[in-house]
């Protein structure tokens, strides 16, 4: 296409997103992105109003979408990652008391903080905050287009103030399915596994105030029912790999993600729309 920033390459039956100006080499590593197609000199986002564009301002990738859902107020608008709006500086945003951080093992007036596999990176908004406590985090996504925003998210956060560089800085981002990660792992590599895998969605809570970031997960990736080879494939080598603990998001609606009679959440911490349901390794 020729466009700056990206193109999209035609390779037999899929596409390839590369982008090709204004961005560090790690696009390379995008392949596959079978979701988008080549209209009219743009990236369409297949079977969703949206185009991927170049962000000439921000040098940036950023969605457009041209029509947008009823239920997200029908208004037109666009989409990039943000982790600079996440609470990390008030007392309650540092605040270990935090569901999250109490699932990971951390304790206030404890200097240790776990090292984290985020197998789920999604809008990066979770690993965040771990590495906001202090965790080294590893975060995998498996989607090309998802992993692209995310690192413009990280890069941006990384260029602003000193806090957020540092907090960034204990990220570290890749790209690729996260149980081929595990299956690699050096046994002991990390002492918490993280996993928020796509959830369905309650009917009741579908509304305006949706999050458009995640409205625009949703209608990209759908959603991992509880049996799916992706959920069950990410918990069996989570529980294999965990040096200490497997953590599980869940809405509070949903039942715990894995409920076997050998396998049940052995703790879980509640917060307002979510818990965090924690499995000891064996
Ligand atoms: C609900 S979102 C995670 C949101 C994230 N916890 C946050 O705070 O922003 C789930 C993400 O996990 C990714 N994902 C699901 N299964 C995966 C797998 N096997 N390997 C890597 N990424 C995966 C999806 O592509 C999606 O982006």
């Amino acid at each position: 296409m020729g466009r700056v920033g990206y193109n999209v390459l035609m390779q037999e039956d899929s596409f390839r997103l590369a982008v090709t100006k204004g961005a560090a080499d790690h696009y390379a590593m995008i392949s596959d992105v079978g979701e988008l197609v080549e209209d009219q000199g743009q990236a369409v986002i297949k079977g969703f109003d949206a185009v991927v564009d170049w962000d000439k301002n921000d040098e940036r990738l950023i969605v457009r979408f041209l029509k947008m859902d009823k239920k997200m107020g029908g208004k037109l608008g666009s989409l990039q990652f943000d982790l600079t709006g996440i609470d990390v500086k008030s007392g309650h945003g540092r605040s270990l008391k935090q569901p999250i951080a109490k699932a990971v093992g951390i304790k206030r007036g404890d200097a240790w903080r776990p090292k984290v596999l985020d197998c789920t990176a999604g809008l990066g908004e979770d690993g965040f905050l771990l590495a906001a406590f202090g965790c080294e985090v590893t975060l995998i996504e498996q989607h090309p287009l998802v992993y692209a925003m995310l690192r413009d998210a990280i890069n941006k956060a990384g260029q602003g103030d000193e806090g957020l560089a540092e907090i960034v800085g204990r990220m570290d981002l890749r790209p690729g399915n996260a149980i081929t990660t595990m299956r690699e792992l050096e046994s002991d590599a990390y002492d918490v596994v993280y996993l928020d895998p796509m959830y369905p969605e309650k009917k009741r809570h579908v509304s305006a105030r949706t999050k458009k970031s995640i409205w625009f997960l949703r209608q990209l990736l759908g959603h991992d029912e509880a049996d799916s080879d992706n959920t069950v494939g990410l918990f069996e080598q989570a529980i294999a790999v965990a040096n200490k603990r497997v953590v599980v998001k869940r809405p509070n609606h949903a039942p715990p993600l894995i409920n076997e009679a050998h396998k049940k959440p052995e703790a879980s911490h509640k917060g307002k729309s979510f818990r965090f349901d924690v499995y000891p390794r064996h």
